[in-house]
């Protein structure tokens, strides 16, 4: 038997999960003794999954599509950040349970401000789409002090949902913070359009005002795949400096392994590597 401590994702489907390769190179990295390796879980199965998992010694899991609200009903204790996301991504098992947390939020914001270097003190922010994606990230956003978040939504009610969720924290953190359909935008350009709607699977652009994109733009798409999405490329036309998801996708992943094991990896070392290993593979 293994001597090292055990990890694992697990989705439906996995195969295509690139967590391991990540977690690998963070345990290089690092020196610490871990092995991860990849679930499918049966669609009817997650607890019973989770459940082997533990009892064969195992010390946490990521939790990928479809999933996270499961683990969210499943954990025995959650942080607050998964708790208002209502999804959890990451679970530790430990002597009080299973405890829950949701690393994709702060996972988008490394990526934005220590990966891509932009501020978002200060920043006037614009979030697509009023998903779980979209629910996800508002905490992690309001943290670093942003001057606005705007929630557009094609389903407008969806957006005022959330509005009304997270007010009380948007007035304790001081950010001017509303939301609705198409037509919610504010005037102006803003600093960064976060793209947290799943149309970029089905090329599909949300709607929004192209007045929102310009020069001093950052235009993220949660999304990432071989050749930049359609968002990332309206974005562009319009002036704007675009970026795939490919970043947070390795950065929630170095907050997972920082829960486990206290020691923060270097998320941007990893996230070039992987880059140059998906474009030698176009
Ligand atoms: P996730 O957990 O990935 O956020 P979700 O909870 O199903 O998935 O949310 C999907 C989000 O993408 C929603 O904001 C959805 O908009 P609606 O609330 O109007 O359904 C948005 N979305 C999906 N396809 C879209 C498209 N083609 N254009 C614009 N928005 C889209």
């Amino acid at each position: 038997m293994s001597q090292k401590d055990q990890y694992a994702v697990i989705g439906n489907p996995i195969e295509h999960s690139k967590s391991p390769w990540i977690h690998a190179k963070f345990a290089a990295q690092t020196g610490e003794p871990i092995e991860y390796g990849r679930i499918l879980g049966p669609l009817d199965g997650f607890t019973r999954e989770v459940k082997n998992f533990i009892a064969s010694g195992g010390r946490g899991m990521n939790v990928t599509v479809p999933f996270k609200l499961e683990a969210h009903a499943l954990a025995d204790s959650l942080s607050p950040r998964a708790a208002a996301a209502g999804a959890v991504n990451t679970l530790a098992f430990g002597p009080d349970g299973v405890r829950g947390d949701n690393t994709d939020g702060v996972g988008l914001v490394r990526d934005i401000e220590v990966n891509l270097g932009v501020s978002l003190k200060g920043a006037r922010i614009l979030l697509l789409g009023a998903g779980g994606a979209a629910r996800g990230v508002v905490l992690p956003i309001f943290d670093r002090a942003p001057a606005a978040l705007t929630i557009v939504n094609r389903t407008a009610a969806k957006a005022h949902q959330l509005v009304d969720q997270f007010a009380q924290n948007a007035a304790d953190s001081g950010v001017r913070f509303s939301g609705g359909g198409a037509d919610s935008a504010e005037a102006g350009q803003y600093d960064v359009i976060v793209n947290a709607t799943a149309g970029s699977l089905d090329a599909a652009l949300p709607d929004c005002d192209d007045s929102a994109f310009g020069a001093g733009t950052l235009a993220y798409d949660m999304m990432y795949g071989a050749q930049p999405t359609v968002f990332m490329q309206h974005a562009v036309k319009l002036g704007a400096r675009a970026s795939d998801g490919l970043g947070m996708l390795v950065e929630q992943a170095a907050e997972s392994f920082f829960i486990w094991r206290n020691v923060r990896p270097d998320g941007g070392a990893v996230l070039r590597e992987l880059r140059a290993t998906l474009a030698a593979k176009v």
